[in-house]
């Protein structure tokens, strides 16, 4: 039997990609960015976008996707917006301001839905932080009532072939048998894959230009600063190795010290830190390329998140920067998606 997963929060489908190259068929996506449209048709065939709110979405749509009851194994899959709950918006365990978030409630459009319709299968993805907050407590205490075999583990991307040390909390639910923790030996597979090795697959590129063979391969121009900034940087260095006449104001007060990260170069001898979706803007983190003279283009931040090289994420030039590092920050790796659909193929063929 098959198993028909629909991906909730789907964006422009990291996740979709990776489940349906584990072997899983993706029916349908949805998302309320009716932007992500293009890119999650174009490069996975078979699944439908739909452009609404999950807190609109009616059991009896996903009833109607999947195929009749009793035909595949469902999969009911989701990745709820990480923003409510992300290291950068607690510093402190469920701060006020992150509950203000209209975001914050919407696992429990995710667990309404598995009430509602049953799957035989759940997972969902966030970032770690996510276990401290009760919309994840109360997500996985609806599982378990409704009969749910529950497991879910911080997986560090590095380790299952993504060049990048993002960690996500990933959880997955069955009504078919017990999660094994065995399944986890998925996991911790693959080597550490350095981001040098991975940009030098790429033509260069100069702050401000555009490659004409790739509509992803782009990047940002660089002020004049930025640029004696970045030649003044050595590869997985700080801000620490400028002359004083090129520190910004923020580096010269004390509280400088803790951002060493933003406005560097990649170590291309290490994997990158988590791709954010504001990867193209040199002062946003350690984006700056490892020996070109600017921030990562979108083909190179795509590429670290694991995305095949053709994904592409716009049909033409007209979508803008901020727009593209939204879909391609806030995706699940491919590969994290690979490991959760293998995981799943793996607890179907034992049951
Ligand atoms: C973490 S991202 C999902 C990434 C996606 N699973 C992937 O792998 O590419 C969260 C997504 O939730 C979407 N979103 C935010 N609020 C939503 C809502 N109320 N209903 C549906 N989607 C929503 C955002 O547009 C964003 O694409």
């Amino acid at each position: 039997m098959k198993i028909e997963a629909i991906d909730l929060f789907c964006g422009a489908g990291g996740l979709t990609r990776g489940l349906l190259d584990a072997g899983v068929s993706v029916k349908a996506g949805f998302d309320i960015e009716e932007s992500c449209r293009y890119a999650y048709e174009a490069n996975n065939k078979g699944a439908q976008f739909f452009a609404k709110s999950v807190g609109d979405v009616t059991a009896e749509e996903l009833t109607n996707i999947w195929s009749s009851a009793g035909k595949s194994i469902r999969l009911l899959a989701g990745c709820a917006p990480c923003q409510p709950f992300s290291t950068a918006a607690n510093t402190a365990p469920i701060k006020k301001n992150s509950k203000e978030d209209p975001r914050y409630f919407l696992l429990n459009e995710f667990s309404r839905l598995i009430r509602e319709t049953q799957p035989e299968l759940v997972t969902m993805e966030n970032v770690p932080k996510v276990l401290l907050h009760k919309p994840f407590l109360d997500f996985v205490e609806v599982l378990k009532c409704q009969g749910y075999s529950v497991s879910y583990r911080v997986i560090s991307c590095e380790k299952i072939g993504v060049a990048q040390t993002r960690k996500r909390l990933v959880l997955l639910a069955s009504r078919i048998g017990e999660v094994d923790s065995d399944l986890y030996k998925l996991v911790d597979i693959k080597e550490t894959l350095n981001v040098g090795a991975l940009l030098d697959t790429l033509d260069p590129i100069e702050g401000g230009g555009r490659s004409d063979k790739d509509l992803m391969h782009f990047a940002r121009r660089l002020t004049p600063i930025n640029i004696q900034r970045i030649r003044a940087s050595k590869p997985g260095g700080s801000w620490t190795d400028w002359p004083e006449s090129l520190r910004a104001e923020c580096h010269k007060r004390d509280s400088g010290a803790t951002y060493p990260s933003v406005y560097s170069r990649l170590d291309p001898s290490k994997p990158a830190p988590t791709i954010t979706t504001q990867f193209y803007n040199y002062g946003a983190g350690r984006f700056g390329h490892p020996t070109q003279d600017r921030a990562l283009t979108p083909r190179e931040a795509a590429l670290i998140q694991s995305f095949p090289k053709d994904y592409q994420f716009v049909e033409d030039n007209s979508v803008g920067m901020d727009r593209i590092g939204k879909m391609i920050g806030n995706a699940v790796p491919p590969k994290l998606g690979e490991v959760i659909g293998k995981m799943f193929l793996s607890h179907v063929a034992s049951h």
